[in-house]
């Protein structure tokens, strides 16, 4: 038998040598699905991708049920991931706009939350129906409630790049809500690329204008969406400027439905390769995480758009 394809090992200077990756596929790459995925596959779906390796992994989102029916049985799904942070050590965040929706995650016993701002004034209006600032006001007590009881907590800034609306956002709008959670309290900042527009340059000088505003990179995570085909430039990039927390979704999966023009996050499988290659650990099984994805496409119905997975799944 043809052994399975393996990237070259051969490090690179200046990257970490480890890098956490914080799966997003259960939340970001399911809320986006059109058909109701069963409770039972998305459970399933995380305790694989645990089995997998992956020590995080984003499992659903406490939000409003008629704003994002597909995530609506969160309070069925939650409890039936218990044993994988009891016994198996994997962390599961959840996404908490308000205090109900905290107040809700944390009576089923999770531990890390996110809230989840916008740079810009229209996706804010269009996901969390409020301005930024309402909305930042909205996330104040949610997360000093949330530090209070010592949970971890993560404050996604979704349109770091560019918005379908509003189109290019300028660094200093960025910088000045990422402040905002930062000094409310977040322990790590993910910046989100929602629509997939960033470029490396962009990506480093977006960095380089947090950190010089006093956000230290050990607090910075990247989620990138892979519309142009960029994420996995986009990450290296990143990488190369000290970030080690890297989201990314199995299988490619993902979007947002309130930016029609999102598709789905940098595949976990792609990314996985490129740090194998590059000699960066991960802990994550490639082979039991692309048949996790290979399996998760057969219960969506079409086949996983990551190439990682294609080309490793590629029957002769
Ligand atoms: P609203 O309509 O302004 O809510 O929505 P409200 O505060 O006026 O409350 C209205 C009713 O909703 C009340 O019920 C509340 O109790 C209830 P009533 O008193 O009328 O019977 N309610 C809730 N029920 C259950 N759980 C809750 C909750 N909150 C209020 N948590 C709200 C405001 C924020 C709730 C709504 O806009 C919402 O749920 N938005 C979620 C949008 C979302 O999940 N978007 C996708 C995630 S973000 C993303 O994908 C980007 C990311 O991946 C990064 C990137 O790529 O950029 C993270
Ligand atoms: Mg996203």
């Amino acid at each position: 038998m043809t052994p399975r394809p393996l990237p070259m090992r051969v490090p690179a200077a200046g990257l970490p040598a480890r890098v956490r990756i914080h799966e997003v596929g259960p939340r970001d790459g399911l809320q986006n699905e059109k058909a109701t995925v069963p409770t039972d596959v998305k459970a399933a779906f995380v305790h694989r991708l645990a089995a997998a390796g992956l020590t995080t992994v984003e499992a659903t989102s406490f939000v409003h049920p008629k704003w994002v029916p597909q995530l609506a049985d969160a309070e069925d799904l939650y409890p039936r991931l218990a044993g994988l942070t009891a016994a198996g050590g994997v962390d599961l965040p959840v996404l908490v706009p308000n205090i109900r929706g905290l107040e809700r995650a944390t009576a089923l016993g999770a531990r890390r939350v996110a809230v989840f701002a916008s740079a810009t004034e229209t996706f804010a209006r269009r996901n969390l129906n409020r301005t930024v600032d309402e909305s930042l006001a909205m996330f104040a007590p949610v997360v000093a409630r949330a530090k209070a009881d010592g949970l971890h907590v993560r404050g996604y800034l979704s349109m770091c790049f560019g918005d379908p609306w509003e189109g290019p956002v300028p660094l200093d709008q960025v910088v000045r809500t990422a402040r905002a959670l930062a000094g409310m309290g977040c322990d790590e900042l993910s910046l989100g690329d929602t629509i997939g527009v960033a470029t490396p340059g962009h990506v480093s000088a977006l960095l380089d204008a947090l950190t010089a505003d006093g956000i230290p990179v050990d607090r910075l995570g990247v989620h990138f969406h892979d519309t142009y085909g960029q994420a996995l430039a986009n990450t290296l990039a990143a990488l190369q400027h000290g970030v080690t927390t890297v989201d990314a979704s199995a299988g490619g999966l993902g979007g947002c439905p309130f930016a029609g023009s999102a598709t789905g996050n940098l595949a976990t499988e792609d990314l996985v390769w490129m740090l194998q290659g590059l000699g960066v650990e991960t802990g994550v099984d490639l082979d039991a995480l692309v048949a996790t994805s290979v399996w998760m496409a057969g219960r969506l119905g079409r086949p996983s758009p990551s190439r990682t997975v294609t080309a490793l799944s590629h029957k002769e």
